[in-house]
């Protein structure tokens, strides 16, 4: 997906603009959790964190999942549940745009494990390695001896998007925790609560369009919805979709709906509409099976089929062919699908 953050192509003419500048909603602290019951979803592995802040046993741990689910934000919640006032002393922080080649694996890492700090009893200091997955496997190397070394006295926690990027003998030496996407209801629940905390005006499409654009992912849709709020002061389905800058799924639906019917003109006409708001074909590709993905106008058989077409589509595009004719031609073989060759018969 090339273009699927809030660019903003549309103009600020929102009721907004006397305000003055205003703080990122979930970059910054303010809706980002701040204790384990508020994070939502992947409720049964956030279950066993709490169990840990509780008993304050902590294993090693590695969460993976994808970007904007709360990785982050539970590691956070866990070490300052764990440590309380110590917090400050007793974490070491590093992220992906801290150094953390073999050096400082060496140095800084083992310093501050060999550190003595006064924590609550039965606690131990915590190795925070956000985005471990951007750590060369050579530093990754280094760390496995701290690791065990230092076991008693210090805990690593990473987070990455995928644990396959960390290796092996680290995967070993941790629980690995896997989150899943957020379900729709779990980010619906977390954007009706800033809604009216900001008191955001909204409608119901406005916040199924969020759903759709930010894909199980709670920070790009916190912050669509925030850039929807701030540039039109009325978060709804198109507002939403303009700051997106994504294809309006309700087109996409049209074309669909003309591919079932065999109606290739309809289809390519409603194509180009799209491709001259200037979406690219890998945004149009996309969008096109998302919609597919949950449309249910379309006999299960057709969609698997529809898939099908779709993905070696999606395909060619990454490989470089992205124009309209590769679009056109997926659309010919959609519409083809549903048609009956005798009616053709000269
Ligand atoms: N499960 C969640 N519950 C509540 N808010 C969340 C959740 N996941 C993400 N967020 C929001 O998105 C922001 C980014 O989350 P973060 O934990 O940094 O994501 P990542 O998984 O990429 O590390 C947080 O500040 C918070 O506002
Ligand atoms: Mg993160």
């Amino acid at each position: 997906m090339a273009s699927s953050s809030a660019k903003g192509k549309a103009p600020a003419n929102g009721s907004n603009s006397d305000t003055p500048y205003e703080l990122p909603w979930c970059v910054v602290e303010k809706y980002r959790p701040q204790v384990l019951d508020d994070i939502v979803g992947n409720s049964e592995t956030i279950e066993r964190l709490k169990v840990i802040a509780k008993d304050g046993n902590c294993p090693h741990i590695i969460i993976s999942g994808m970007p904007g689910i709360g990785k982050t934000t539970s590691i956070h919640c866990l070490a300052h549940q764990l440590l309380g006032d110590a917090y400050k002393e007793g974490v070491l922080e590093l992220n992906a745009s801290d150094e953390r080649g073999i050096d400082v694996v060496r140095n800084k890492i083992k310093a501050f494990a060999q550190k003595k700090v006064t924590l609550p009893p039965g606690r131990q200091k915590i190795v925070i390695l956000d985005e471990a997955d951007s750590m060369t496997p050579g530093a990754q190397q280094a760390l496995r001896r701290t690791m065990e070394i230092y076991a008693n006295t210090t805990r690593f926690a990473l987070a990455c998007n995928m644990s396959n990027k960390i290796i092996e003998p680290i995967q070993s030496r941790c629980a690995i925790l896997r989150y899943a996407k957020l379900r729709d209801a779990e980010i619906l629940k977390r954007l009706l609560e800033i809604c009216d905390m900001e008191q955001v005006k909204y409608n119901d499409d406005g916040l199924t369009a969020l759903i759709f654009t930010s894909e199980g992912d709670m920070r790009q849709a916190i912050n669509n919805l925030q850039s929807t709020h701030s540039g039109f002061g009325f978060v709804s389905g198109d507002n939403v979709f303009k700051v997106c800058d994504q294809p309006h799924p309700i087109i996409v639906q049209t074309i669909m709906r003309a591919c079932i019917k065999g109606d290739i003109d309809t289809a390519m006409e409603k194509l180009n509409e799209l491709w001259d708001q200037g979406y690219s074909a890998v945004d149009i590709v996309v969008t096109i099976f998302r919609v597919v993905k949950t449309f249910d106008e379309i006999p299960e058989y057709t969609k698997l089929e529809y898939i099908k077409e779709i993905g070696f589509t999606h395909m060619r595009i990454l490989e470089g062919v992205g124009t309209l004719i590769q679009l056109g031609g997926l659309m010919a073989r959609l519409c083809k699908m549903n048609m009956k060759p005798e009616l053709f018969k000269v």
